[in-house]
């Protein structure tokens, strides 16, 4: 099935949905309700949903504008709607705003045991830059990906 996704700007009225976005997305590595919120009170941090119909979210991305450089800090897609080309729109969305806002280079952070997230980024031009050892708090490694835009 093809489906023509919509990414729209989430505001702070959308907080206690993004904390049940994440959680479906990331479930025993989420950030945790109260983390996740605070994007949305967090300077230079916006929110994106996106999803068949803005009525209804089914994915979402964070990300920070740092002027010359853009970083992603989170992208997720609840699983029914995985594999269709979300993932993909919201990245998209995150570097079209990141552009239009005058970033010149994007990046990120991601688990170096994240085989899709990683493939989602590659496929839209990132490349791994460095890697962050025993980044996260059960000790796995964090890959950095950077994509000039
Ligand atoms: C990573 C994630 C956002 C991808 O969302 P998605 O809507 O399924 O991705 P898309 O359908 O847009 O796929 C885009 C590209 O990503 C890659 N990809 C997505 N899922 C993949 C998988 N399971 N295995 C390998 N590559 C995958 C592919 O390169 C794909 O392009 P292609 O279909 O042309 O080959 C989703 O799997 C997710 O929410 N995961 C859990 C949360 C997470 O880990 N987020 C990343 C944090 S940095």
């Amino acid at each position: 099935m093809i489906v023509e996704w919509r990414i729209w700007p989430a505001g702070l009225e959308d907080a206690d949905m993004l904390a049940r976005l994440e959680a479906l997305a990331f479930g025993g590595r989420s950030w945790g309700s109260d983390s996740v919120k605070e994007s949305f009170v967090a300077p230079r941090v916006t929110v994106l949903f996106g999803g068949a119909s803005e009525t209804a979210p089914q994915g979402f991305a964070v990300w920070r504008d740092l002027g010359p450089e853009a970083e992603i800090l989170t992208i997720g897609v609840v699983d029914e709607a995985r594999g269709g080309g979300l993932g993909r729109a919201l990245l998209s969305g995150v570097l079209e705003a990141a552009r239009l806002g005058g970033a010149k280079r994007c990046f990120l952070e991601v688990d170096a045991r994240n085989a899709p997230a990683q493939a989602l980024y590659a496929r839209a031009g990132f490349a791994q830059v460095g890697v962050r050892q025993r980044y996260y708090r059960d000790g796995g490694d964090a890959v950095v990906m950077a994509l000039d835009l």
